[in-house]
């Protein structure tokens, strides 16, 4: 049987990318699906791509308002929530912006956070009593391999995925015992439409010494959301899980021998 049957999922930054990705996913795997997106007619073509268990629904991620009509929606057409990814965040326009401490504007940082963070609270905040009064549901928080370590650039990017870290294991920790489980993905270089116009012919640059041998793609990480959004996810709660080729585990090079 699909893995997903019979649940309803909402999905922040569905239009395109890994959210696109894993609306397809999550469908295919019997899930009704809500694409939530600021680029309606994007969202729409994609929804309509997948058939008639997807909708989609205008979302800013800046405004409350909107995030929390995004549940109402998903409630109006499929009648109850199981499942919400949290994907949403600020991405190629973070590569331009969003630089070292002193570089950073003050605006750049608060919009990274209301973006990354704040819509992540008040998604959380909005689909939680609908997944308790369900009997349980899974949330999937997108932080990235970025929350990690320091780099040159993305200071505001990367601070806000470290805050959606420790923002899933509270979730996990307070709901975890109203059947709500929420786990959080780290992806790494994952080739996205937005990464690859950012990256360029810098891809193999950026995934030399990934462990795995290419760089991610939307996929592995859909696939990773739908089981935790399943069942067979059940006892995993409060994890944070890297979807990155091993990246995070070391950096590969040409593996050293014995002599002969
Ligand atoms: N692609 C990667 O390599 C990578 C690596 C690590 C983490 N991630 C994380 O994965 C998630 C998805 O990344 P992606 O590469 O698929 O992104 P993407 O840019 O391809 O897609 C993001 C989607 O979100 C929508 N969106 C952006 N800002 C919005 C706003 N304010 N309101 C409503 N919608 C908005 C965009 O229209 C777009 O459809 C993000 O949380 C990102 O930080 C991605």
């Amino acid at each position: 049987m699909a893995k997903l049957a019979g649940k309803v999922a909402v999905i922040t930054g569905a239009a395109r990318g890994i959210g696109r990705s894993t609306a397809e996913v999550m469908a295919r795997e019997g899930a009704a699906v809500v694409l939530a997106d600021r680029d309606l007619d994007v969202a729409e073509a994609a929804a309509q791509e997948i058939g008639s268990a997807a909708a989609a629904v205008r979302f800013d991620a800046t405004d409350a308002d909107s995030i929390e009509a995004v549940i109402a929606f998903a409630l109006k057409q499929f009648g109850k929530i199981d499942v919400l990814h949290n994907n949403v965040a600020m991405t190629a326009e973070a590569w331009s912006r969003d630089t070292s401490v002193l570089d950073t504007t003050l605006e750049t940082w608060d919009l990274t956070m209301t973006i990354n963070l704040r819509s992540m609270f008040v998604a959380s905040k909005a689909a939680l009593p609908y997944l308790i009064a369900g009997g349980g549901g899974s949330i999937i928080n997108m932080a990235s391999g970025a929350a990690t370590s320091g780099s040159p650039g993305l200071v505001a990017y990367g601070t806000s995925k470290g805050g959606v870290m420790t923002f899933t294991k509270y979730l996990a920790v307070q709901y975890g015992r109203d059947n709500v489980r929420s786990n959080c993905i780290l992806p790494g270089v994952i080739q996205t439409e937005q990464l690859l116009n950012v990256l360029g012919d810098n891809v193999a640059a950026a995934t030399a010494t990934t462990p795995y041998p290419r760089a991610g793609l939307p996929t592995d990480v859909a696939e990773l959301v739908a089981f935790l959004a399943s069942d067979a996810a059940q006892f995993l709660n409060g994890q944070m899980i890297h979807c990155d080729g091993g990246s995070s585990a070391g950096r590969a090079g040409p593996r050293r021998n014995s002599p002969a």
